[in-house]
């Protein structure tokens, strides 16, 4: 009894002390927390590396399902986190980390992460956030400019009205494909005559209503799963995503999207949206956008334009005209998680129309009140934190300029490596960059030799071959721990349409130099050497 009481005082007592008195500089903590902030990479390269581990005896150390029936001390804890977990770390930021879109961040994010942590402001509504409700309306402006570029006017209008909004800030693309989804089908399924609207009476009676005999969302064969998950939850269903091929640049095929289009129609099937890709998550590629906004305004469709991750080259006045035709979507999703260098929790849908968001409005009487400005009425997520102040804070910290040549170099970084994937003998180009995005495989020259060929046969049985060492070389490089390249599987025009395994690489992070590109080839061609079965297979083969 005594002891259980002994254990509920120093609980009492550590918990007063954890939200009252910081934690002194020569703690372990204060010390990593100094450390961090004087040099943020300078840390990560010290304390993170790629762990050569297995994931299965990770887990191991994440195993206890008890919450602990005594606290322990921040110090001993912040121990405990750096080796279970800061060492068994992926170091995304590295310059040889080139295989995902998550990059380096700039080296003031940590202080104002600390900032806005601190702040803890929760933009659901005014009442908890105030200052950061205007400012995150501002981001959404901002954001809206750089993609429609419409006068001042328009802007002093809607950015801060109660009733309107210029988007939703969110937590990812994911989010915002979503939420761009919900508005098009609460637009297209809204309240007539005596039926209140799909959001108040749901799909089966809106559809009856409507007359229509199902409900289709068209994109690309390249399109990101997260539009699979908007169908799921919205009731359309994932079957009616519907995939349109896709050219030998991996753009969508215009004509089979007008076609099918036309097919929809005559079987009464309506499209709810057209989703152009600005940036594929495979490829990097951009759909011809103003093609696509065309043909949805002959479909009488919403044209929503999945830019997550091409949407920042907007920043750049050089490459800007890749995107021809955004400016006609009627809504678009941008991650500043991605290219804006902003850390993970950062993404946004713009809507040409300010009106539009009124189509997910959503009313409470304690919060979100009729006319009142609270953001919350209008996102999918309830609390969220200040990460608008991020977007803001790198917008005025790097300025347009300076994200034109973080984009630009990015872009040029990537047509150099495809130079130097072209002009080594052992290695094959399979998409060219049009962002800092590519494809590759390593093929060596007489296996190459044979491909050309063009014997449809033995091009299948040599790109299985071929597709086994890509696994092969990526899961060593993994292991390696030096460099980092991901993989993918992909249809390529060139073999037919056959999906073939290939490296793919991210070029965003401005600190990974061209020697490192070199390495990266170089090591593969050292780890290709290693692979006992499949080499020696194919050069056999090309005997
Ligand atoms: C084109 C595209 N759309 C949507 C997403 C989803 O974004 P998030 O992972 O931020 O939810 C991604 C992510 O890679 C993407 O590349």
């Amino acid at each position: 009894m005594r002891a259980t009481k002994r254990i509920a005082e120093a609980t009492q007592e550590s918990l007063h002390r954890i939200f009252t008195i910081a934690e002194a500089p020569d703690s372990t903590l204060g010390r990593l927390e100094q450390e961090m902030s004087q040099n943020l990479v300078g840390f990560l390269n010290n304390h993170i590396v790629a762990s050569k581990n297995a994931l299965t005896d990770i887990e191991q150390d994440f195993v206890n399902p008890h919450i602990p029936e005594q606290p322990e001390f921040v110090s001993d804890h912040m121990h405990h986190l750096l080796d279970k977990l800061v060492a068994q770390s992926v170091h995304t930021s590295s310059p040889s980390f080139i295989g995902h879109m998550t990059s380096a961040l700039p080296s003031f994010i940590l202080p104002l992460s600390k900032l806005m942590v601190g702040l803890n402001q929760n933009l659901v509504k005014v009442e908890t956030s105030k200052a950061f409700t205007p400012l995150e309306r501002q981001v959404l402006g901002m954001m809206h400019n750089l993609v429609y570029q419409q006068d001042d006017d328009f802007y002093k209008s809607w950015m801060h009205s109660a009733q309107h909004s210029l988007g939703s800030f969110c937590s990812g693309g994911t989010v915002a494909n979503i939420t761009a989804l919900w508005v098009a089908r609460n637009k297209l399924l809204q309240a007539d005559g005596d039926f209140r609207g799909v959001a108040r009476e749901g799909l089966h009676r809106a559809m009856k209503h409507y007359g229509y005999q199902d409900l289709v969302i068209l994109v690309s064969e390249r399109g990101h799963y997260s539009l699979k998950k908007s169908a799921d939850i919205l009731g359309i269903g994932q079957e009616n995503v519907i995939a349109i091929a896709t050219d030998k640049y991996n753009k969508i095929d215009c004509q089979k999207l007008a076609e099918k289009c036309r097919q929809l129609s005559a079987q009464n099937i309506k499209v709810l949206a057209i989703v152009g890709v600005a940036g594929t998550t495979e490829t990097g590629n951009i759909d011809p956008l103003d093609k696509m906004a065309e043909i949805a305004q002959q479909t009488q469709c919403h044209f929503h334009v999945d830019a997550a991750w091409g949407g920042a080259t907007l920043l750049s006045n050089k490459y800007r005209p890749l995107l021809k035709g955004i400016e006609q979507a009627d809504s678009v999703t941008i991650d500043a998680h991605k290219q804006m260098y902003v850390p993970m929790g950062a993404g946004l849908v713009i809507f040409k129309d300010p009106a539009s968001v009124s189509a997910i409005e959503h009313h409470a009487e304690y919060i979100l009140r009729k006319g009142s400005k609270d953001l919350g009425s209008h996102t999918l997520e309830g609390s969220r934190p200040g990460m608008a102040m991020l977007v803001y804070a790198s917008l005025h910290i790097i300025s347009r300029p300076g994200y034109e040549m973080l984009i630009n170099q990015a872009i040029e970084k990537a047509e150099y490596f495809a130079e130097l994937i072209n002009q080594h003998d052992d290695f094959e180009l399979i998409t060219r960059p049009e962002l800092c995005l590519l494809t590759y495989r390593y093929a060596p020259k007489p296996v190459q030799a044979l491909l050309a060929r063009n014997d449809d046969d033995a091009n299948k049985s040599l790109n299985l071959l071929l597709g086994k060492l890509t696994k092969f070389i990526q899961k060593r490089q993994r292991e390696d721990g030096r460099s980092f390249v991901s993989r993918t599987r992909i249809e390529v025009s060139r073999y037919g349409g056959e999906k073939v395994i290939v490296f793919r690489v991210v070029l965003a992070n401005p600190l990974t130099t061209k020697e490192i590109l070199q390495d990266i080839l170089e090591q593969q061609c050292q780890l290709a050497q290693e692979s006992e079965n499949f080499l020696p297979e194919l050069l056999k083969m090309a005997e």
